[in-house]
């Protein structure tokens, strides 16, 4: 049985991957932990929590030893337009955190799963149908921390053996936690609204094409990825991963098969936007297809149906849902 700890578990996608993991190999085997304590019971009530700051390598390898620990799952980080807003904080968490994790893992022995980004590509690189293999020229803080991490993960691998594994995550849309700043946001917020208000003033401008992906689909991506053979994975960290390439206009007339009346609107926030301008329109997963079976199950129409419907119910409002 894996002993896993999570880095910022209690963010978008850790507070779901905590639940998910403990799920699958006991609450007992999986340590969540993030730099506040405060966030959703059910992640820091379901099985051990700690306090930790992923710079801080002695306070992270006294964990990984107290607990025995053989793989971590290293979410922390600040995301796109946070990490704009202060590149200097950025680099700090992003890679000295990163640095901490892989130096504490390496003398532990431990496996590590490092989520890169859509953000990893830049302006240079072909914009539809991304490959695996092609240009990485990020112009945002956050692109260039990624890219730097996908480098360092792969150096750990052939330099020390490390078992260093990741995909690059789409924007993901969720329910359970919101998402903590960055350009993709607002295809979570849009649905948000729409539940709330019936309507959505959108910060990117229509035509948008951005991939996306559902969060069960990111779970099982990266619950897949850790316990893929790994005689069979030539590239073993950053593939690329995907599920759907939508604009702002295509997520509200998903929106209005179920409430009709929804209405879309913009205003546009320009630092966002130059972000999002500079990242692929839809990439190409065939390598982690091909490499470790990779598949999403949602596509944005029953991703909708899904959505409108958790936080329906979790709001207090009636989405339509025919
Ligand atoms: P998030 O912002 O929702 O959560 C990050 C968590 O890290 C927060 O709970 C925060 O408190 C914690 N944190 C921040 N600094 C820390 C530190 N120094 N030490 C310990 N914890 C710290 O982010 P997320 O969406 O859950 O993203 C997790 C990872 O996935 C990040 O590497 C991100 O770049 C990547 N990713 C996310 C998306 C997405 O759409 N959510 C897409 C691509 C990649
Ligand atoms: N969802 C993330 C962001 O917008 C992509 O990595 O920052």
């Amino acid at each position: 049985m894996k002993r896993i700890l999570i880095t910022g578990s209690l963010g978008q996608i850790g507070s779901e991957l905590a639940v998910a993991l403990r799920a699958r190999y006991g609450a007992d085997n999986v340590v969540a932990t993030d730099i506040r304590s405060q966030g959703p019971e059910s992640v820091t009530g379901s099985g051990p929590f700690e306090k930790l700051d992923t710079r801080d390598g002695e306070a992270l390898s006294a964990l990984i030893s107290r607990y025995r620990i053989d793989t971590v799952y290293h979410l922390a980080a600040l995301l796109s337009a946070t990490a704009e807003a202060n590149p200097q904080k950025a680099w700090d968490i992003n890679m000295g955190g990163l640095w901490t994790v892989l130096e504490a893992a390496r003398a532990a022995g431990c496996a590590v799963f490092v989520p890169s980004s859509i953000a990893a590509f830049g302006p240079g690189t072909p914009r539809d149908n991304t490959p695996q293999d092609t240009i990485q020229r990020p112009t945002s803080m956050y692109g260039v921390t990624k890219v730097s991490g996908e480098l360092l993960l792969d150096y750990y691998h052939l330099r020390f053996g490390l078992d260093t594994r990741g995909v690059r995550f789409p924007g993901l849309i969720s329910n359970m936690t919101p998402p903590g700043g960055g350009t993709t946001d607002y295809a979570v917020d849009i649905y948000y609204e729409a539940v709330r208000h019936d309507s959505y003033s959108c910060f990117l401008s229509a035509g948008t094409y951005l991939d996306m992906m559902y969060m069960p689909d990111a779970i099982k991506a990266a619950i897949g990825v850790m316990e893929a053979d790994p005689a069979r994975l030539v590239h073993r960290n950053a593939f690329n991963i995907a599920s759907m390439s939508v604009c702002p206009e295509d997520i509200a007339a998903a929106i209005r098969k179920f409430q009709p009346n929804f209405s879309l609107r913009y205003d546009v926030d320009p630092v966002r936007q130059a972000i999002a301008d500079s990242w692929p329109h839809s990439i190409d997963d065939s390598v982690a297809r091909a490499e470790w079976g990779w598949k999403p199950d949602f596509g944005l129409e029953a991703m909708t149906r899904d959505m409108l419907t958790a936080l329906g119910k979790r709001l207090g409002t009636k989405a339509v849902l025919s």
